[in-house]
């Protein structure tokens, strides 16, 4: 096997010296850096009330088995945003989210600036989030003042360090990004500058839990956001807690996609909640604790309200039967784009009053699920043990070389450190498979398992295991009746 040329300096722990050149270069980088300044911010992060603190929140609720109810939003207008946030908490949200807008996520902060100036002249957004940058840690503050609870930043990119400053500055207790979760926001950058960048930022979070403000991380597993492979996701966010413990991170949780099919996406989560455990410990990280939450069907969504809300009530009850610490809220307004408050609130409602009812139950065993969960955790030991025998050692230069020779490879995902020959489908059953799995390192068995269910479900419709079935789950299973059904019926 050739050994590919590692390009970037994505080696593991940062030392203090990296760390601190990087960080002025950083926060120099933007007239708003300045802002963050450390001792400021934590003693200001001291002045907070213990209500706003985030890592109890998921321990809490992970306990009890009761997820968290947490939707997105952001505009451009801060007061806007404020009025949003304060709604949505008034509708059930328990967590607070601040979304980056498109701007913020690719550091366009000059077009960002103008885009928001001439938002807040017409009284409409033209941004799909928040440009936290723009506004600065100082501003920022603001959002944060404005309920009682704790708050959290949302960002899928490569390259969020300042954005992140800037939020942990103003006193946000929790963000959402990471190094697998943003290779399908990404085209050209290598992935070991991606790894570098998010290391980065997780080592800026250990700053403030060396300096006693306890931040929480949460990481993105649901990738492409549809169909995606159990093992795939799982592997994914075992590595991003890695590297994360590595910096220093001590509080994180790790979202899977909620796939649309109970049984696989309760065994997903059983499976990432035991292997992150077991990986965390081998590596020496007993003090960092990690919880699986699950973010609603991340695919295309009908534009019929009756069929979104079946979408995310059934998100609701899977988080609640799956027993995760949380569940990302989506909305009715999601076929056309950001969601009204409303829509927002509504669903929220919804979620909140779905993860009652469910309160207390969980999805029953059986021979079916502990089979799944058997087959999800071989196959993700796989990966994860192939993977981490690369790098000489390191885990930042093991995900590089993984990537290169298609260890890693996530369906659909554009970007030219992708290998992109694995493909998922749905199996008869509904349960997410592989149909062709590219270079990931699967024995034999694996190899057979996939292409048997896949085979299965090709000859219940009376088709080709082809992409046709791929292009099927992909643009239709979630919101209309299977052609490939209705062909069959017609034939009949
Ligand atoms: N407000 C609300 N939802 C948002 N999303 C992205 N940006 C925002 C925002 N500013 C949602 C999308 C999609 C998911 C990735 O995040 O609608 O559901």
């Amino acid at each position: 096997m050739r050994k590919p040329e590692l390009r970037s300096a994505a080696r593991d722990r940062l030392t203090e010296d990296q760390f601190f050149t990087e960080r002025a270069q950083v926060l120099a980088s933007w007239p708003t850096g300045a802002e963050a300044d450390l001792d400021e911010a934590v003693a200001w992060h001291r002045t907070l009330p213990e209500a706003k603190a985030a890592p109890p929140l998921f321990r809490q609720a992970h306990r009890r088995a009761r997820p968290l109810v947490y939707p997105r939003t952001g505009v451009a207008s801060l007061t806007r945003h404020i009025g949003d946030v304060q709604r949505l908490y008034e509708a059930g949200a328990e967590l607070l989210c601040t979304h980056a807008d498109s701007y913020t996520r690719t550091r366009r902060f000059e077009a960002g600036q103008q885009a928001l100036e001439e938002s807040l002249r017409r009284d409409v957004s033209l941004l799909n989030g928040v440009p936290v940058v723009n506004y600065g840690a100082r501003r920022m503050r603001e959002v944060v003042a404005s309920t009682p609870i704790a708050n959290q930043f949302r960002q899928g990119t490569p390259e969020g360090r300042l954005a992140s400053e800037t939020v942990y500055a103003a006193g946000y207790r929790s963000m959402l990004g990471g190094i697998l979760g943003s290779v399908p926001h990404m085209r050209d950058m290598p992935i070991g500058e991606c790894i570098r960048n998010w290391q980065y930022v997780d080592r800026l979070v250990g700053e403030y839990e060396s300096r006693g403000v306890p931040l929480h991380r949460e990481y993105y597993g649901a990738l492409m956001g549809m169909v995606m492979p159990p093992s795939l996701m799982v592997t994914c966010l075992v590595l991003d807690a890695l590297l994360a413990a590595q910096q220093g991170v001590r509080h994180l949780s790790l979202g899977l996609n909620n796939n649309l099919h109970l049984r696989q996406d309760v065994a997903a989560v059983g499976v990432l909640t035991s292997l992150v455990r077991e990986y965390l410990d081998r590596y020496g990280f007993h003090g960092a604790e990690a919880t699986p939450v699950l973010h609603m069907w991340m695919g295309p969504f009908p534009p019929e309200p009756a069929r979104a809300y079946s979408l995310i009530t059934l998100g609701a009850y899977t988080a609640a039967y799956a027993g995760t610490a949380g569940v990302i809220v989506k909305t009715a307004d999601e076929a056309i784009g950001c969601p009204s408050t409303e829509a927002n609130a509504a669903a929220t409602r919804l979620t909140r009053a779905c993860v009652e009812v469910a309160a207390g139950q969980h999805y029953p065993d059986s021979d079916a699920l502990a089979a799944e969960t058997a087959q999800i955790e071989l196959e993700t030991r796989q990966i994860l043990d192939a993977t981490l025998r690369l790098g000489d050692g390191a885990i930042g230069p093991a995900i590089e070389e993984a990537f290169a020779i298609g260890y890693i490879d996530i369906p659909l995902a554009p970007a030219k450190c992708n290998a992109g020959r694995a493909i998922s489908v749905r199996d008869a059953d509904g349960a997410v498979r592989y149909l062709d799995c590219g270079n990931i390192p699967f024995s034999d068995e694996v190899k057979r398992f996939n292409a048997d269910r896949v085979r299965d479900r090709a000859a219940a419709r009376q088709a080709d295991a082809s992409y046709k079935l791929v292009l099927h789950d992909f643009s239709a299973k979630a919101f209309e009746a299977p052609p490939l059904d209705l062909e069959v019926a017609v034939l009949a």
